[in-house]
């Protein structure tokens, strides 16, 4: 099949080549997918996208006129799909539903030690001769009561890891997962996860109806002083409020990977240019807040099973005329 791939970086398409192999003809485009790129599709039957490419209906109206056929995403989050008007425009969407859970459940990992024991501020301290404690002070994960909100394949992984620090995990899924009951992670309502945890780590997809979850109204509701973590979505968070609460020492630490604007900054080098994103900017200035580029699901291992997975959906699709990853709108 002949694919156009939006959003192409240098790494997506070391693996995708290599996962293609002769089957299918890869054109690799830098823009993201948006009206003004969309004619880029002509002459091919799928596109290939990524987390922030925008697939509104005007898009998805103007991709089936010029013939594409199947949407796959290389991701496993599908927020920014219109599924309605794919259907209505007859396109298939598919995506990545698994691939390396590790990575991002680690990720997550990293940002609450690195947050927790200040690892950072260390390393600018040390590379300048201060070899000060004052303001790097932690405490144990031990003992600590960890709440995770959504118990997927990530939230299963994460939970693993926490549970071997010795931590208590209390969770907040509509679906209890086996994997996690076995672990001995306790489900609780959602206020009060919010009210036990000293962190609090985000694993859920971003629906229309958690649209900040974490808002004014939920952080009031938190322990003062607690870790927030989000890897999944940035609008799972209101940052406005966040920001708010960092201020006044509600929230004690923040990690992010992912942030509600990110499609105007991530993933490109804006390191010569003044970013005009005032709250962004305002998240910059706290000691307490670590921020990472939506890189969570950056590891080798990952790479090649989202490769991999895209591949062999393109292939089912060429054949058969739907794959097992189609994505189906939830009635
Ligand atoms: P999954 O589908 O295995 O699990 C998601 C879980 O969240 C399900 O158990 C579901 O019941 C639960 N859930 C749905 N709505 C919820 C709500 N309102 N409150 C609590 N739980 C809720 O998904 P997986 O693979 O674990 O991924 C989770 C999310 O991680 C993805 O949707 C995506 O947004 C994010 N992600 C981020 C990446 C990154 O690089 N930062 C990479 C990959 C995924």
């Amino acid at each position: 099949m002949n694919v156009a791939v939006f959003s192409t970086k240098r790494y997506d398409r070391e693996f995708l080549e290599k996962a293609a192999g002769s089957r299918h003809r890869l054109r690799f485009y830098a823009p993201k997918l948006d009206l003004s790129t969309a004619s880029l599709v002509a002459g091919c039957e799928g596109i290939c996208v990524f987390v922030n490419d925008c697939l509104d209906e005007p898009v998805l109206a103007q991709l089936a006129q010029l013939g594409v056929k199947l949407v796959a995403l290389r991701c496993a989050g599908f927020n920014n799909v219109d599924l309605a008007a794919a259907q209505r425009h007859g396109l298939t969407v598919a995506r990545v539903p698994a691939y390396s859970p590790f990575a991002v459940a680690e990720h997550a990992v990293a940002m609450i030690l690195a947050l927790n024991r200040k690892i950072y501020r260390a390393y600018n301290r040390v590379r300048e001769g201060n070899f000060a404690l004052d303001g790097l002070l932690g405490f144990d994960l031990h003992g600590r009561t960890v709440g995770l909100i959504g118990t997927g394949k990530i939230g299963a992984v994460f939970a693993r890891i926490m549970t071997g620090f010795g931590c208590r995990i209390v969770a907040f899924d509509p679906f209890e997962n086996k994997e996690c009951l076995e672990l001995g992670v306790a489900y609780e309502r959602l206020d009060s996860v919010l009210e036990q945890s000293d962190v609090i780590s985000l694993h859920c997809p971003l629906t229309p109806e958690n649209h900040h979850l974490i808002n004014a109204a939920a952080i009031a509701g938190m322990k003062e002083g607690v870790m927030l973590i989000n890897t999944s979505r940035g609008a799972l968070i209101d940052t406005v409020a966040v920001v708010d609460a960092l201020k006044r020492g509600r929230i004690g630490a923040l990690g992010l990977d992912v942030y509600e604007e990110e499609n105007e900054l991530f993933f490109e080098d804006l390191s010569g240019r003044v970013l005009q994103d005032d709250v962004f900017m305002r998240l910059l200035t706290f000691p307490n807040v670590l921020i990472t580029g939506h890189q969570a699901f950056f590891t080798r291992e990952a790479l090649e099973g989202i490769a991999a997975t895209t591949m062999s959906s393109i292939s089912e699709f060429e054949e058969f005329g739907t794959c097992a990853n189609r994505v189906v709108q939830a009635s």
